[in-house]
């Protein structure tokens, strides 16, 4: 086997990260609404597990027609989560304990309550109009072209009072931005230096992939049986409308700015793309995205033989010196211990030893070190319109309650007796305070395999190598000595080892074999993983 020894990367490439959902994190003025001094008050805990940087989404002052997704001020923090001097306080207790501050910006479309919007939509002179895409009706008064919105229904709303459509690829309420307009690329690069000069480092960039649009915005054409589900189910395929070309000028001059920052800003970008090649696009020559989100990963199932092929094939496809970056769950999917673990807490652990364990960054989602499943919320308590719309079948609130931190009323996250922005889950089942309690809980397991990757180097290493896969099973060497053994699948099976020597247990998911040494073959039951050091 060779190990590659490559020089240390950016920060990002040995760092752990953690995706906060502001709303749900941490109450402290007893609003039943999360808040940045909620994220401060529990900044123990996440020193305490061992991340390395946290991702909050939107924080800006948002109509929350799409709960922060539709922003109304780049610049400033909405009120309901605080104001920017409590930014300020998060970012600096967060550096005390060696944790980043990552933001999340939204480029692609602003709220249709943004002054520029209010402006651009009162008349065709207005000094904004063009900040936006405008296009006349079609000969029969209906919209421009066949683009689809990503929530469903027309990507373009008539506006009565200038005679013209305007384009929006999520809800009504969130027109789309024209990229084609300087003004608007500028704007941007001042609100990345306005952001970044007071010490926040980085951005996941809201969808990424589709901030530039055809210019002459042709229709996309029809899907057939072979493309993506998700375009099969809109009827077409997106090619005029997202992974345009010219994006790429757009994150080469983005990571021009990044790069004049020490520790260099980070760009991560949210690039919901299918196509791997389309995918690893976006990291350019070293020159655009820092790290792109692999949604493939996340939408594979939980299955040893698909997920290695994808892993494998993504391997292949990044160009050289690009850094993958894995998540199992976000806020707009169904949380992995219900979608890929069927709420079993021994599949849980597998995942999260192959989460921790891939080359590349991982991101947990708030709740994954508890093997959180989804929370069912019921129709009358729903408040995200994409949920209300799919009811049954696509359930975003599920993923976004609150953060359970005891099992005490208000569970640790909001005054007793105040009622949860969205409701609480299983609060005795899943909570903070006792799995710390509980060394064999799967809190301290994701602990433990986070100190293990601080202790490694190997665990962090470039490389990765396959080492005698079979079925079910999935085995792979990092760096020079740790070897991960996964079985997913059921049964018990036993499986040669690699390398000459013996070896010992570093991390059982199950944690009953836990420093056993381990020689020429090991026996393993289903659902079941472990990390081994190699002699
Ligand atoms: C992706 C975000 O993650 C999602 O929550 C949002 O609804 C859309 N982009 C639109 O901004
Ligand atoms: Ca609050």
């Amino acid at each position: 086997m060779t190990v590659e020894v490559t020089p240390r990367g950016p920060w990002w490439r040995d760092a752990v990260l953690y995706q906060i959902y502001p709303r749900s994190y941490g109450d402290t003025n007893g609003d039943g609404i999360g808040d940045l001094p909620g994220i401060t008050a529990r900044l123990d805990h996440l020193e305490w597990l061992g991340i390395d940087a946290i991702w909050i989404s939107p924080i800006t002052v948002s109509p929350n027609a799409d709960w922060g997704y539709d922003v109304a001020d780049y610049c400033d923090v909405d009120p309901a989560l605080g104001t920017l001097a409590d930014l300020d306080a998060l970012v600096a207790a967060a550096a005390a304990r060696d944790i980043e501050v990552v933001l999340d910006l939204v480029p692609n479309h602003t709220s249709s309550q943004h002054p520029w919007f209010v402006d651009a939509r009162a008349s065709r002179d207005a000094a904004h109009r063009d900040w936006y895409v405008w296009a006349d009706p079609a000969p029969d008064g209906g919209p421009p072209n066949n683009w689809v919105s990503s929530f469903g229904g027309p990507a373009w709303t008539l506006d009565p009072t200038t005679g013209q459509y305007y384009l929006h690829n999520f809800l009504p309420e969130q027109p789309d931005l024209n990229w084609w307009n300087d003004a608007v690329r500028d704007e941007f690069e001042r609100i990345l230096r306005f952001w970044f000069d007071r010490g926040v480092a980085g951005f996941r960039i809201d969808v990424a992939h589709m901030v530039v649009k055809d210019r002459e915005l042709r229709d996309n054409p029809p899907t057939d049986e072979n493309d993506d589900w998700i375009d099969q189910i809109r009827g077409q395929r997106p090619v005029y409308n997202a992974s345009r070309p010219e994006v790429h000028d757009v994150y080469r001059q983005w990571r021009t700015i990044a790069r004049r920052y020490e520790p260099e800003r980070l760009l991560l970008g949210e690039t919901h793309v299918q196509n791997l090649a389309t995918l690893a696009s976006f990291y350019g020559h070293d020159d655009e995205l820092g790290l792109a989100f692999n949604f493939p990963f996340l939408f594979s199932s939980f299955e040893a033989s698909p997920l290695r092929a994808l892993v494998d094939a993504t391997t292949a496809a990044l160009p050289h010196g690009a850094w993958p970056v894995w998540t199992l769950s976000n806020h707009d999917v169904s949380r992995a211990p219900t979608r890929w673990c069927e709420g079993d807490i021994a599949r849980v652990r597998c995942a999260l030893l192959l989460l921790l364990t891939l080359r590349g960054t991982p991101v947990l989602y708030y709740g994954d070190e508890l093997g959180l499943p989804d929370t069912d919320v019921p129709f009358d308590r729903l408040v995200d319109p994409v949920s209300m719309r799919y009811y049954g079948v696509h359930n975003r609130d599920a993923a976004r309650t609150p953060m359970p931190w005891s099992a005490d009323a208000g569970a640790g996250f909001t005054t007793a007796g105040v009622e949860p922005w969205l409701p609480f889950g299983d609060l005795a089942a899943y909570n903070v305070t006792d799995q710390r309690a509980d060394a064999g809980s799967t809190l301290q397991f994701t602990r433990d395999l986070l100190a293990l990757r601080r202790e490694h180097d190997d665990l962090h290493a470039d490389s990765s190598d396959d080492a005698g896969s079979f079925d079910d099973v999935w085995m792979y060497r990092r760096g020079e000595r740790m070897l991960v053994v996964l079985h997913l699948g059921e049964g018990r099976v036993s499986i040669p080892l690699p390398g000459p020597g013996p070896g010992r247990v570093l991390l059982d998911t199950q944690r009953t074999r836990d420093g056993d040494a381990v020689s020429q073959s090991v026996e393993i039951e289903g659902w079941r993983g472990l990390l081994v050091a190699l002699d």
